[in-house]
């Protein structure tokens, strides 16, 4: 009779082993049996152990904690996880670098995902936002065309900068965020001295149907650092699971990392007459127009036990939304809204979330699905159709959509709003960034950007100038370009 104590080893029906270090054959040189049943068990499951990983996001490390609300909302949103001073939510959050492959360095040039899921009493709500206010392009329709210039060569499978740099000078729009990615903001110390932001605009609707345009920022409480150039670099050598290691000994050691979390709110009318296309992920709104409310705290202060059932297999979705919380017209959202639980039913399977990292455990799941790999809550015996006349389910009206008015002709529209895609990057040049910033921009740009060829390199440099003259000068200078005035 077997021991039922918990350092007994098993096969993974439960059955104990008697043996692990030799396989069962016949006679001491004979070959090995059929029925050894604990070998076949170990060797197959290990033939199975990869899941496809992440097709961009695919590093990153995690950690759980609580969301509290600090301000009174409920004017703006009737979601309950923020109706009350005080209350607290407990999280999931996965922060992670985008372009490279699992075993990539974190200290990579690269925006970094920012993904907090909510486990609220209403169901699970997903913040998947980045660590930078925009993004690269406006339309779903780039983004894997957009990924391909960040991975492998389908020749050489080496990065490539002339993929990068054709791209993006070609795709103008991007030169807000490349000017943020190649500042030092695109190589942060590490995971908790960064921001996160949902970049996308989203809309709060309130108990009284009232709509609001939202954007969330969760500043870092121990201060935005970046790293340099040459200190990403150098930590790409010595340690390229720096983030990972600090966030995990932090957490570890008994400390917190907390966020300041803020909004800012447009009311519903605004959102169309003002000057910027506020559906347009390449844009932010001056905090001069619609300033930063703190509203929240985010506290994560506890490491995850087992990382790939818990890190590996969390799947967020900006579509994962509790009432009050919706969507806006941003076609990447949109484009969005269809990608992740697509690819979460190719990466997990269809019954994802089920696990219990992605499961809303605060609500409880009844519906009509059923079945499917790996169905471990099939929901017993209710009845697996609706409308039924067995055990009735009831709808809840207070919790629909929100309603407003989209008129248009079909078609596929290039952006006809007043839509300047270099005014906002340049005013990042001159105002925001100071001399020190605007150096290592400049350095961090012409040491990527001098490996891509000449004709590419014209063509970003006059990207650059239309955002400011100095910003293209100073990049063709560093290029060893002769004057810009000769060139233009
Ligand atoms: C991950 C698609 C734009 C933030 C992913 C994944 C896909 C994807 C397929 C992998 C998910 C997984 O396997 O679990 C897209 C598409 C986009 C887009 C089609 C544009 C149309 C953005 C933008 C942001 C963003 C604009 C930020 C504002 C993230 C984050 C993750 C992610 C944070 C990682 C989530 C995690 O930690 O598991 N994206 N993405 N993505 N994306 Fe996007």
């Amino acid at each position: 009779m077997s021991d039922n104590s918990d350092n007994v080893l098993t096969q993974s029906t439960g059955c104990p082993v008697d043996d692990n270090q030799n396989s069962l054959t016949a006679g001491e040189y004979g070959p090995i049996l059929m029925q050894d049943t604990h070998l076949i068990d170990k060797l197959a499951h290990f033939d199975r152990e990869r899941i496809p990983e992440r097709v961009v996001h695919a590093k990153g490390a995690g950690a759980y904690g609580y969301f509290e609300v600090t301000a009174d909302v409920t004017k703006y949103t009737k979601a309950k996880f923020l109706d009350t001073v005080g209350k607290r939510t407990p999280i999931f959050t996965r922060l992670s670098t985008v372009g490279g492959e699992k075993g990539s360095a974190d200290s990579e040039r690269d925006p970094r995902g920012f993904a907090v899921k909510f486990y609220t009493e209403e169901g699970n709500y997903d913040m998947t936002g980045n660590n930078t206010p925009v993004f690269f392009i406006r339309d779903p329709n780039k983004f894997p065309d957009f990924i391909h210039t960040q991975k492998r060569n389908p020749q050489t499978n080496l990065k490539d900068a002339n993929m990068f740099w054709d791209f993006l000078s070609l795709v103008p729009e991007s030169a807000h965020q490349v000017t943020v990615l190649f500042s030092n903001r695109g190589t942060p110390d590490g995971f908790r001295h960064m921001n996160g932001y949902t970049s996308h605009t989203f809309r709060w609707v309130n108990k009284e149907g009232e709509a609001f345009w939202i954007k969330l920022h969760f500043k870092t409480d121990a201060g935005n650092k970046s790293l340099t150039g040459a200190e990403a670099d150098e930590l790409r050598k010595t340690n390229p699971d720096y983030a990972t290691q600090d966030l995990f000994e932090h957490l570890s050691s008994g400390k917190t990392a907390t966020w300041t979390v803020q909004v800012q709110i447009m009311p519903e009318q605004d959102g169309f007459k003002y000057k910027w296309n506020i559906f347009d992920v390449t844009k932010v709104w001056p905090h001069s127009d619609y300033p930063c409310l703190n509203f929240g705290k985010m506290v994560l202060n506890r490491n995850p036990e087992n990382y790939f059932q818990e890190v590996e297999q969390s799947a967020f979705s900006p579509g994962h939304l509790v009432p009050g919380i919706e969507p806006s017209l941003d076609k990447m959202l949109q484009g969005r809204l269809f990608s992740y639980p697509d690819t979460h039913r190719h990466r997990l399977g269809t019954n994802y979330t089920q696990l219990p990292v992605n499961c809303p455990y605060r609500a409880r799941v009844i519906n009509q699905q059923r079945d499917g790999p790996q169905s471990y809550n099939n929901q017993g015996n209710r009845p697996n159709y609706e409308p039924n006349s067995f055990q009735p389910l009831k709808m809840i009206p207070e919790t629909k959509t929100s309603q407003y008015r989209v008129t248009g002709l079909i078609g596929r529209y290039k952006p006809s709003h007043p839509n300047d895609d270099f005014a906002q990057p340049g005013v990042l040049y001159r105002k925001v960034m100071n001399d020190f910033e605007r150096q290592w921009l400049i350095t961090n740009i012409v040491g990527h950007l001098k490996n891509a060829n000449r004709v590419i390199q014209e063509r970003q440099v006059k990207v650059f100038t239309k955002c400011d003259p100095e910003y293209g000068e100073r990049i063709a200078q560093g290029l060893g370009f002769p004057s810009n005035k000769a060139r233009l």
